[in-house]
């Protein structure tokens, strides 16, 4: 125990531990003042921000288990294999259709198999195909015969020493292009399977969109999402989820940059292209990273509704990522930008006559998706952002003029190109200003009190992306451990203070395959079967799952609680529940004794709910062998008289919710 406590003092460089003991002895006195609010907390405040970075759309959330299912990737048979059991037992050609007529999705495969099932072809899938005993694996391929009558397709899903765990066959007819399906029940869990296909009969089929899905999605929807991830981030209970990125939007070139118009309408018809971190980062290459759009704009939107966040999906202002080729398309050539942006909103909102509306319709959703704000480029920087913003930002608003637009402060909080940003777009009076921040956790404690001199008149904050850095930035050793999440939970009692111009936040990443992750911190982690949530996410959920309608004073000292005695702190209203909420982060090694005075409370109930996040290890981690190392543990606090009494452990966030009125 005493090794583990002097190994997570460096936390706290500049504190004296002889100082804290001391200091754990006195009691401290905050004071809430209920009758005074000092803000409405937006719906919006905590939210989720997706990017199909670490397999988090093929391989994650998106529940597809065929990597390559329509032989689009760069080399056509990336993620196949082929088996002749038996010598010419049969072979594969890869054929584009595109010379007979276009299409988004030219390759195909011709079989011809020339004996009874002795060829074959596997698929991977994404670092394995996460198979459970017992569960329902529904199949189909888009299939015609080129030359004979039929042709038998026997599908085995196969364990990791290549033994049987689950078959079915299925049969194709006919020369035209029709979908042929069946499903397996597995017999056996296996986190790395794989899908087998023999070829029984004589003659050739063509075939495209080789898929495989697990019945029970979330929902139980076809082409659907992954149920344990989805229900993470319900859990979650998010104001909004910001899609699809990030990096992914701009595109290392803007031929490579996101088109959302590409990603919806029928999947066949989905055109697939290269995802932007298959080659980023040479410590973590990514071969075999593709977007295939299965899961797209309407897929997003959809989950945006299933789980109440408001929508707010991110578009290319006509640039590619300044990091990589910084190409900018002409101003004079920026229509087809702007008409993408515009024709989203009709996608989303617009009457089931319009061109777009319609579309949604067709696909499944009459009503509206009822989006209210979208974003114009992701971390984009310098004047030639500023010149398409006014484009973007006319076009828009001239339109749809209770859109409101989110706009890019460029990569970092500080420096000369936030200055620059931060600067203009108050002069524009732009709607709402996203701001990222990727730093050391002692960044975090520093910035508590970041937004308590902005100006409340001036444009809303979107905290778009932040997270504590271990390391350092894109540092492949970062981990999310408990100093990290401790210090972004101070950090946010400071976003939650400000509630009055900070409307929303969202940590970033979202998810990452185990195996497969280009990227790290991030807050949920999976392999093929399972997921958790990081201390960082318990983090978020807190916050999220505990809003709040209001936000009220609870000062020391006359000054809110930001740092001293290494405390940090807020207090909300919950209209709806009738509770007061107080957040707390206690970043020292001591336990610390506090005492709220419940100023403007009327009639509070004698305990109070405490939901407590703590480790004295601050190295610790979450993981997929021990998912809830940290996370909440209820406890409960007295009120006596108007007082309320709280202990707080060692290295502690700590929610607490009070039944009162006021
Ligand atoms: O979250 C990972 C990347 O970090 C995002 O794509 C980008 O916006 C930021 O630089």
């Amino acid at each position: 125990m005493k090794k583990r406590l002097l190994k997570a003092v460096p936390f706290l460089l500049l504190l004296n531990i002889s100082g804290m003991m001391a200091m754990a002895q006195a009691v401290k006195t905050l004071r809430l003042d209920a009758a005074h609010p000092i803000a409405d907390i937006q719906p919006t405040m905590w939210g989720i921000f997706f990017e199909d970075i670490n397999f988090a759309a093929d391989g994650g959330l998106y529940a597809e288990m065929v990597k390559n299912r329509s032989f689009e990737f760069a080399t056509p048979m990336t993620g196949w294999k082929e088996t002749n059991k038996t010598k010419d037992a049969g072979n594969l050609l890869v054929l584009n259709r595109n010379e007979v007529s276009q299409s988004n999705n030219p390759r195909f495969i011709r079989v011809t198999a020339k004996n009874a099932g002795n060829f074959g072809i596997t698929n991977d899938g994404f670092r394995g195909m996460g198979i459970t005993s017992g569960a329902v694996y529904n199949f189909s391929v888009l299939a015609r015969m080129a030359t004979g009558t039929n042709m038998n397709l026997r599908l085995e899903l196969v364990n990791v020493k290549g033994d049987k765990i689950g078959e079915a066959s299925t049969s194709v007819t006919g020369s035209k292009w029709q979908h042929f399906t069946t499903s397996l029940t597995a017999t056996a869990t296996d986190p790395k399977a794989k899908l087998n296909i023999w070829f029984e009969g004589t003659g050739a089929a063509d075939m495209d969109m080789v898929s495989l899905f697990p019945k029970d999605t979330w929902k139980g929807r076809t082409n659907g999402l992954r149920k344990d991830l989805v229900q993470l981030l319900a859990d979650m209970k998010p104001g909004f989820i910001r899609f699809p990125g990030g990096c992914i939007v701009e595109g290392r070139e803007l031929a490579t940059r996101y088109q959302w118009k590409k990603t919806v309408g029928i999947v066949d018809d989905r055109e697939l292209i290269i995802n932007r971190w298959n080659q980023e980062f040479r410590h973590r290459p990514t071969p075999d990273y593709y977007q295939s759009y299965g899961l797209g704009f309407y897929e997003y939107f959809e989950l945006a509704e299933d789980i109440g966040a408001s929508p707010l999906p991110i578009l290319n202002c006509g640039m590619a990522c300044q990091f990589n080729t910084a190409e900018v398309v002409p101003v004079e050539q920026i229509d087809p930008y702007v008409q993408d942006a515009l024709d989203l909103i009709e996608f989303a909102n617009g009457d089931q006559n319009s061109k777009w509306g319609k579309l949604r319709t067709a696909m499944g959703h009459p009503a509206p998706f009822n989006l209210t704000m979208m974003g114009v480029g992701n971390e984009q920087w310098g004047p030639q952002y500023i010149e398409r913003y006014k484009v973007f930002t006319k076009a828009i608003k001239d339109k749809y003029p209770d859109i409101k637009l989110v706009n890019s402060t460029g990569t970092d909080p500080d420096g000369d190109r936030f200055k620059y940003l931060n600067d203009t777009l108050r002069k524009m009076n732009a709607d709402i200003l996203d701001e990222h921040y990727y730093r050391a956790p002692e960044w975090f404690l520093q910035n508590a009190s970041r937004y308590d001199s902005y100006d409340r008149t001036g444009p809303k904050i979107f905290a778009g992306e932040y997270a504590a850095q271990s390391k350092g930035i894109a540092s492949p050793d970062n981990r999310n451990n408990w100093q990290t999440a401790l210090s972004e939970a101070a950090y946010m009692t400071g976003l939650e203070r400000n509630a009055g111009v900070v409307s929303m936040a969202s940590y970033a990443p979202l998810f990452a395959h185990v195996d497969a992750w280009q990227w790290t911190p991030d807050l949920i982690w999976f392999d093929n079967l399972n997921s958790y949530g990081t201390p960082n996410y318990y983090v978020q959920k807190l916050f999220s799952a505990n809003k709040g309608t209001q936000v009220v004073p609870l000062l020391r000292e006359g000054q809110p609680l930001a740092g001293k005695d290494s405390l940090y702190a807020s207090a909300v209203l919950d209209k709806v529940a009738s509770e007061l909420v107080i957040k707390i982060a206690n970043t020292s090694a001591v336990s610390q004794s506090t005492q709220v005075a419940l100023g403007g409370i009327k009639r509070p109930a004698a305990m109070a709910n405490v939901l407590v996040l703590q480790s004295i290890n601050l190295q610790q981690v979450n993981s997929l062998e021990k998912p809830k190392a940290i996370s909440p543990i209820m406890e409960q606090a007295k009120v006596i008289g108007a007082n309320l009494s709280l202990t707080l452990p060692p290295y502690s966030f700590s929610v607490v919710r009070l039944k009162a009125s006021w």
